[in-house]
């Protein structure tokens, strides 16, 4: 089973297919975490050492040897007020305002299953399949009443271990929680780097790698979403680990609010990593009998470098964060009237560019922003849920079934949690909005942000929403969220430390009823373009909009970074217009295709009556080999070939799980004078095995392809693109 309790030894352990977690309570009762690594049996706890380091250091009241100090022990879950100097998970004041707490073991339990949320997103278990099972130690700190329940999910086929915790106050006065992260990892020795991902609006999660030194490295976001500056996805791997070699540790916070992840290395070079919640503007009173749960964070390790580490959290994430029938189906290849019409649209306009696509043979229209209220540009509208008639001939359900006329699905976008200053319903609940009384409210794309932690708001959001969905016809929703949270206030808050984690909880619950009433509906994220790419969002929305930047050139670092942390199955990718609005930059039709096919959930946003007869003849080739690849980008192990920021090619590739078919995707990103010829060297085929090209049926040692490679592009020429699908043979 995956996990084990050595009573003697006080040891608990975590199994899974390929790693080993182990703790430890220790003869005061602290829970020290040992090891988290290749797969071990039997006692971990020789890796502590207890040499006289510690002067100087906290040592507990109650702990008789000087040389003992939790500012040394590694530890599961570090908390301010035992002496461990370095960066706590857990930060609580007394009623009195005092800080500190001592957390001591109380008592473990192991349940079948893995344990959820209610009301937040958390990885889950499909039954016998997943052989999953829960830990859940509680940790109690008897002064304050305070008690801790951590848990723990095992996933052990998929190597992944989950972690959350509970903070109760089973006291009789108030504790506060200034700072509630979820999980560490702390390393009794190693010489390790750090990978982020990081960028900004219309550039994201592009990786940065650095050496851990003395001191902390950290990323956040402040913003009330995960946002496009960072994400909540980091990497500890060794300093010389690569795509197929070393060792890795990740963690991903299943939120989309506010996160802090750091990284450590002490004065005794050890390392903690570190995950969770924001604690720079959260501070979160408990009343007697009240609780807080710190979100999951999903950690996986890999014995074998960054590429297992993706393909452990890619499977999690498809199979055990994902939900509902677009989980597993083939998406929709979409049309979406944003890059094609921005706002000067009209409802016949829409039926001409449905026409066109179904011509092409793509699925479904999307009419983006503009459609609603007064929203014929960005300073106005949002809030006011209901079709602009003029615009669209009749109500969006007769747009809608005007578009299935000519044989294509319909979609809609909304942005529900913001509001302008200029819409009926701001005009009509100003305290709605988050704004700060008595002081200016800080704009962002001239908006303010509801207010989702007041029920009325959501319950008035959900009937709008209702009201269009109702109507029939809308297959799809696009869930945008364009602004960052400046103005933390509610008016109905108790405390405004509350207000941005409770945020939370109202979209989840917004999110969750849209869900349930429409369980048929595939909603993508969107924020900004890819500013709430997370786990969390991933639970309720099975693809997100990657970037706002459809560059193709851009988008290959932008999906490749993505590629670390989440499958090309929730990544949307679609072919835009050149000169690309936000480059400038030309990049041929081809390579655009190539591009966003094997992106993942696949579409176009241009103004397809604009094309020639040629372009309109590539589009159709296109949309009919995405058809036959489609599964392979859904579902396949994805394989980083080349870093595209450096390499003069880019490359990457598809290997259904059982090795059958594979898809090698490239793209000529620099070419020099008289330049090399490139060659691509696949990986993760089966030993021994012959492969069939399918374009040219020629076949294959996969063995000579893994060691030389194929040539690709002799001579290169700029954004010639490739995609080649193999088929094993024997
Ligand atoms: C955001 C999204 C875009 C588009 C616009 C509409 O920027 O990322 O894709 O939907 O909003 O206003």
């Amino acid at each position: 089973m995956p996990l084990s309790y050595d009573a003697p030894a006080r040891l608990l352990t975590i199994s899974t297919d390929n790693s080993t977690y182990q703790m430890k309570v220790d003869e005061y009762g602290y829970l020290l975490h040992l090891y988290y690594g290749a797969r071990a049996e039997g006692d971990l706890s020789y890796l502590l050492t207890y040499c006289d380091r510690s002067g100087m250091c906290g040592c507990p009241h109650d702990v008789a040897d000087r040389t003992y100090s939790l500012d040394v022990l590694p530890q599961e879950f570090p908390f301010q007020g035992s002496g461990d100097m370095r960066s706590p998970l857990l930060i609580v004041r007394d009623a009195e305002g005092t800080f500190g707490c001592d957390l001591r073991y109380k008592c473990h339990e192991i349940r079948p299953g893995k344990y959820g949320l209610p009301g937040l997103p958390a990885a889950y278990d499909e039954g016998a399949d997943d052989d999953a099972q829960t830990l859940s130690v509680t940790l109690t700190d008897e002064r304050l009443g305070l008690e801790v329940e951590l848990l723990y999910g095992v996933l052990p086929k998929l190597d992944v271990i989950t972690r959350a915790a509970i903070v109760r106050n089973n006291g009789e006065a108030r504790v506060t929680v200034e700072k509630a992260q979820t999980a560490c990892l702390d390393f009794v020795t190693g010489d390790f780097d750090v990978i982020t991902f990081d960028g900004r609006h219309a550039m994201e999660r592009r990786p940065t790698r650095r050496q851990l030194k003395n001191g902390a490295l950290s990323v956040g976001s402040r913003r009330g979403m995960s946002s496009n500056q960072y994400n909540p996805v980091m990497i500890l791997c060794d300093r010389e680990a690569t795509e197929t070699a070393g060792r890795c540790w990740s963690m991903s916070f299943v939120y989309s609010g506010g996160f802090l992840a750091e990284a450590e290395r002490d004065q005794y070079e050890q390392a903690r990593m570190q995950m969770g919640l924001d604690s720079d503007l959260f501070s979160y009173p408990l009343e007697p009998g009240e609780k807080i749960v710190a979100p999951e964070v999903i950690m996986t390790y890999s014995d074998a470098g960054l590429e297992k580490i993706s393909h452990n959290l890619h499977r999690c994430i498809r199979r055990n964060v994902c939900r509902g029938p677009w989980r597993d189906a083939p998406r929709p290849i979409l049309i979406n009237s944003w890059e094609a019409c921005y706002f000067d649209f009209t409802g016949d306009k829409l039926v001409e560019l449905a026409k066109k696509a179904a011509e092409l043979g793509l699925d479904m229209l999307v009419m983006d922003d503009g459609w609603f209220g007064a929203r014929n540009d960005d300073h106005r509208g949002l809030g006011d849920w209901q079709p602009n008639m003029a615009k669209l001939g009749g109500t969006v359900a007769d747009l809608a079934r005007r578009v299935n006329e000519v044989g294509l699905g319909f979609g809609i976008w909304v942005e529900p949690e913001m509001v302008n200053e200029d819409s009926d319903l701001f005009r009509a609940h100003p305290d709605w909005a988050l704004t700060v009384p008595g002081r200016e409210p800080v704009l962002g794309r001239d908006q303010l942000v509801l207010d989702l932690s007041r029920p009325e708001v959501r319950d008035n959001l959900f009937e709008q929403l209702c009201a269009v969905l109702d109507q029939g016809g809308i297959d799809y929703v696009k869930w945008d969220y364009n602004r960052s949270i400046v103005d933390v206030y509610s008016r109905t808050a108790s405390d405004q430390g509350k207000v941005l984690y409770d945020y939370m909880l109202g979209l989840y619950d917004l999110l969750e009823r849209v869900r349930s009433r429409y369980p048929e509906l595939l909603i993508e994220g969107c924020s900004a373009g890819g500013g709430r790419f997370d786990a969390g969002m991933l639970y309720y929305t099975p693809q997100i909009w990657t970037s706002d930047n459809t560059d193709a050139r851009n988008r290959l670092e932008i999906q490749y970074g993505t590629s670390f942390g989440y499958p090309c199955s929730a990544m949307g990718a679609h072919v835009s217009a050149c000169p690309n609005e936000i480059t400038g930059r030309t990049i041929p039709l081809g390579a655009r295709g190539t591009v966003a096919m094997g992106g993942g959930a696949f579409g176009y946003e241009l103004d397809l009556m604009e094309l020639n007869d040629r372009a309109c003849e590539l589009i159709k080739s296109q949309v009919n080999t995405y058809r036959t690849i489609e599964h392979l980008v859904r579902e396949g192990l994805f394989y980083r070939l080349t870093d595209p920021k450096d390499a003069t090619l880019a490359a990457w590739e598809f290997v259904s799980e059982d090795g059958a078919e594979a898809l090698v995707c490239a793209v000529v990103t620099r070419v020099d004078g008289y330049g090399l010829a490139n060659y691509v060297v696949p990986r993760g085929l089966t030993p021994g095995a012959s492969y069939r090209m399918v374009s040219n049926g020629r076949v294959y040692s996969a063995d000579a392809l893994m060691d030389m490679g194929l040539p690709v592009s002799v001579p290169a020429t700029p954004y010639e693109s490739f995609m080649y699908r193999f088929e094993r043979v024997g």
